[in-house]
């Protein structure tokens, strides 16, 4: 074993961004210079998704511009649907999502082009990551419908980008105190640096291959609960533990098998993860409307008692999970609601990759035996 060797890139800085930066000495997050707790208090998602793709926040005009775009393209496309149908209702949702992106990806792409134009331009890609972004909502929300043996819910012209992802979702118009807290949870989530996601988009990128294989990639990244995953993990945990006064004797038996209780931990934070203040606000906003102040109950308490024994602080997924539990959406559904919001960031990574592109290829130490020879050829059958 080579000594230089670092494992999970763990410290490796392996190309510049301008995007965001995730400053753990400072324990803070900006998206192009504007510091995300700022953007989650002032701005729609659309206006952040425009922040992340353009580096600037919109002007009237251009925020009008997405917006009539995105709206064009929200509704559940036929040809798309027909795919998700064709999926078990005992699917997971992020594997129903990355069907789903591959279907919308096979449908533009379908052009009889070669490999060799598969990339395509920055424009093509700003266009094709917008429609993207319109159009994941609608895959969720059937998705979650379907499992409950519900039609699709046409999209609302009249509403904004979160307030209509509930709407089709739920059936029905949500209260502006959720809207709030589900837009919040949404700028929060767009974006991260290099997170393992991001850089599998990048990686597929870097290799001159298109779009949405690159986002198809990243979706299988964020599945794992070690990342996107954490946030239905969290659910579990909370519904392993009941309540308050459950805490302590949980956790014992969870740390003394070295359990990973999930929700908690963070590669770059070392001192918490900046995203979570903002997103224990807004959970607390819902706990209000929803009147469940066991939920928060609970969540303080796993938190104090498990930042006092492991001095590990809490996640983005910690807050998020209850958050969405409340509003009403399946566990399940919670990792594909990170992978509407991510697109955002993904694409922007796979712009800014391509923009200059290296292909990414480490090396590797070899550890296997050392050269031999077969003793014989096999004969064909
Ligand atoms: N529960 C218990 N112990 C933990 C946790 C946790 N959530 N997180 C870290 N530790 C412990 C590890 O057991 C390890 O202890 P050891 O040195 O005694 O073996 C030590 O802290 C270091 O942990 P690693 O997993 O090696 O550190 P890494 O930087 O790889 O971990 C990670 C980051 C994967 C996020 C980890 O903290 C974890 O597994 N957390 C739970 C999953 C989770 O919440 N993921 C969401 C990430 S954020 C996001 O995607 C929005």
């Amino acid at each position: 074993m080579t000594d230089d060797i670092r494992k999970g890139l763990a410290g490796v800085v392996v190309d510049e961004t301008a995007v965001s930066k995730v400053d753990p000495e400072t324990n803070s997050l900006l998206y192009r210079g504007y510091p995300v707790q700022e953007l989650a208090a002032t701005q729609p998602f659309e206006a952040v998704a425009h922040l992340l793709w353009h580096g600037e926040l919109p002007g009237d005009d251009e925020l009008a511009a997405l917006r009539e775009e995105e709206r064009r393209h929200r509704a559940l496309a036929p040809e798309v649907k027909a795919v998700v149908d064709l999926l078990p209702a005992t699917a997971h949702p992020m594997d129903e999502i990355r069907t789903a992106v591959s279907a919308v990806g096979a449908h533009e792409l379908s052009d009889g082009g070669s490999v060799l134009d598969a990339g395509g331009s920055a424009e093509e890609n700003l266009a094709r990551g917008l429609r993207l972004f319109a159009a994941l909502p609608a895959v969720v929300a059937y998705g979650q419908r379907r499992r409950r043996g519900l039609d699709a819910v046409p999209p609302r012209d009249d509403l904004g980008y979160a307030a209509n992802f509930l709407w089709m979702a739920f059936g029905e118009e949500a209260d502006p105190v959720v809207v709030d807290a589900f837009n919040r949870s949404l700028i929060l989530y767009a974006e991260h640096s290099f997170n393992a996601s991001t850089f599998a988009a990048r990686v597929v990128t870097s290799t001159l291959s298109d779009l949405y294989s690159a986002v198809t990639a990243a979706i299988g990244a964020l599945k794992g609960p070690l990342h996107g995953g954490a946030n239905e993990a969290v659910l579990h945990v909370f519904r392993e533990i009941g309540a308050a006064e459950n805490v302590g004797p949980w956790l014992d038996e969870a740390l003394a098998s070295k359990r990973k209780v999930m929700g908690f931990g963070h590669r770059v934070y070392t001192r918490g993860d900046s995203r979570v203040p903002t997103m224990r606000a807004a959970l607390e906003s819902l706990v209000a409307h929803y009147d469940r102040p066991d939920v928060l109950d609970l969540y303080t308490t796993l938190e104090d008692e498990f930042v006092r024994r492991k001095g590990i602080s809490p996640n983005l997924d910690y807050p998020s999970g209850p958050a969405y539990d409340l509003i009403g959406f399946d566990t399940v559904t919670f990792t594909p609601i990170f992978v509407a919001a991510r697109v955002t960031g993904w694409t922007a990574h796979i712009l800014e990759q391509a923009a200059s592109n290296a292909l990414i290829r480490p090396l590797s130490a070899y550890v296997g035996p050392g050269e031999r020879h077969v003793a014989g050829s096999v004969p064909d059958e």
